[in-house]
């Protein structure tokens, strides 16, 4: 009897212990993956988990995270930035590398470059590299018009705490500055003010992240900056502060005065120790729409490629940047990345995107259309189609800086042309004769016109391969963004 009870219980024992390792390894299995496979293959290749992470009046910011699966490789996130006019968005850093591409509108980002706070103005379609740990500022300085900034978040450097990690100096998502929680002793020290002085800037109630600019901002003098001599520019700093502090009143004074403490305390003294320094200017923007002409045009569109080699700050985060336009009806021929993954974003019209397994299965066959965001990863051989009644744009990071050499699968130059021979012949087992007939009709190349396999004109409305959610997001989120 007792003997019975024993092996009962340690049966038990040994079962429960299976069941909850069974448990254990199924959740771990789940998390690592993040459930992703167990989604339909469309929802692999197209990102839609879009999180808000700030939200003000003035202004908001959207991330899609992308999955950390191991077939995409080296991932990065999507951030989709909106700015009212006049707002800022406030001085921080990231522990990620920021690539900022002005889909619309125009900005002044402001920067600490080589201990010097450096300005740039940047405009619709240009281009900007943030390294992460470099603080940062917006402002929206369009006149009456809403800023939208497209962004790859580059989480090679990342903390790893979320898809990544603000570190507010002055507002930010608690309202308050990452300085703020340092308690009130250390900052008087730090600063060498009075605890009435620190607390008046540092308890002080504030917008959020994205903040509108009272009127006493005066950005007219401050986007001088970039054009001044290093000399005048200190005079400049100091007679801006002075014309400051006699427009306003008391409070305003005081904090205006503190606030440049601040500023130097954090940015350090930028405009005092440069003077023996032979130092490198920061890099100019780049325009995707100015400075760079198509690496390929024909008669059915035009596909740009920007790498490290044309624009070096692109080599640090090791980050390239594409931008295709499909005329009405025409395909990029299949092709696949031999070295990068590539990260889209529709910014007009509509079309299908197809993407093959390694094992030639169909990966995803989905309408896609502004505002969608999709992820191919590398190797994988894909296509685009643009819809008969209108043309298909995109553009997109790569997860490389290097020239991206796409490797096209069919059309004039293409891995079959390049193969052409027996070998190839014998492998899919038809005659070169046969093989020479199948490759030899297309004569163009890259981009080629594809009428009849365009979608119907209705193709927007098309539900059978749009993915509801992706729909609504694209609907919801980033209908005012194109
Ligand atoms: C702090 O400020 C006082 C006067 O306001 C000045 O005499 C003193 O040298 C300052 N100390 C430091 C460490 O800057
Ligand atoms: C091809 O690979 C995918 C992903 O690994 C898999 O889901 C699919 O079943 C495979 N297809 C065939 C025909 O083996």
């Amino acid at each position: 009897m007792f003997h019975t009870v024993m092996t009962n219980k340690s049966t038990l024992l040994l079962l429960l212990f299976v069941l909850l390792h069974g448990v254990a390894l199924t959740m771990a299995f789940f998390e690592g993956e993040e459930d992703w496979w167990s989604e339909s293959p469309n929802s692999l290749f197209l990102m839609r988990k879009s999180k808000r992470v700030i939200k003000t009046d003035a202004g908001e910011m959207h991330v899609l995270k992308s999955h950390s699966g191991r077939i995409f490789g080296r991932h990065m996130h999507i951030g989709f930035i909106t700015m009212e006019p006049k707002s800022l968005f406030v001085p921080q850093y990231l522990d990620s590398n920021l690539i900022v591409f002005i889909r619309r509108g125009e900005a002044k980002l402001g920067f600490i470059y080589d201990d010097e706070l450096v300005e740039r103005r940047l405009k619709t379609g240009d281009v900007y590299m943030i390294p992460a740990g470099t603080a940062f500022y917006f402002v929206n300085t369009g006149e009456g018009q809403r800023l939208h900034i497209i962004c790859s978040i580059d989480p090679s450097t990342s903390l790893g705490l979320d898809s990544f990690q603000s570190f507010y100096i002055g507002g930010g998502a608690n309202s308050h500055s990452v300085l703020s929680g340092f308690e009130p002793w250390i900052l008087e020290t730090a600063f060498n003010e009075s605890r009435l002085e620190v607390e008046k800037v540092f308890s002080k109630e504030l917008d959020g992240p994205i903040m509108f600019l009272g009127d006493s901002y005066a950005p007219s003098l401050q986007t001088k900056f970039p054009q001044l001599k290093k000399e005048t520019k200190e005079q400049q700093l100091k007679k801006m502060v002075q014309h400051k502090e006699e427009d306003e009143d008391e409070e305003e004074k005081q904090t205006s005065r503190s606030w440049r403490k601040l500023l130097e305390t954090v940015f350090g003294k930028a405009n005092e120790k440069t003077e023996n320094k032979d130092t490198a200017d920061p890099p100019d923007s780049y325009n995707l729409y100015h400075d760079k002409e198509p690496d390929f045009r024909n008669a059915y569109g035009w596909s740009k490629a920007l790498h490290g080699g044309e624009y070096p700050p692109l080599s640090e985060p090791d980050i390239g940047i594409f931008h295709v336009k499909l005329s009405a009806g025409s395909m990029m021929a299949p092709h696949m990345n031999p070295r990068a993954s590539e990260y889209g974003i529709v910014l007009d019209g509509h079309g299908k995107l197809f993407i093959l397994f390694p094992n030639g299965s169909i990966a995803m066959n989905s309408e896609i259309k502004k505002g969608d965001v999709f992820v191919v990863p590398r190797y994988f051989p894909f296509c685009q189609i643009a819809s008969r009644d209108g043309p298909l744009v995109f553009f997109g990071f790569s997860t490389s800086a290097m020239k991206n050499k796409p490797q096209f699968l069919a059309g004039a130059v293409s891995l079959l042309r390049t193969l052409l021979g027996p070998e190839l012949a014998a492998a899919l087992g038809i005659s070169e004769e046969t093989l020479r007939r199948l490759v030899e009709p297309q004569h163009e190349a890259v981009i080629l016109p594809s009428a009849w396999v365009a979608p119907p004109e209705d193709a927007g409305k098309n539900t059978v391969h749009m993915l509801p959610k992706a729909r609504s997001f694209a609907n919801h989120v980033l209908m005012d963004v194109f």
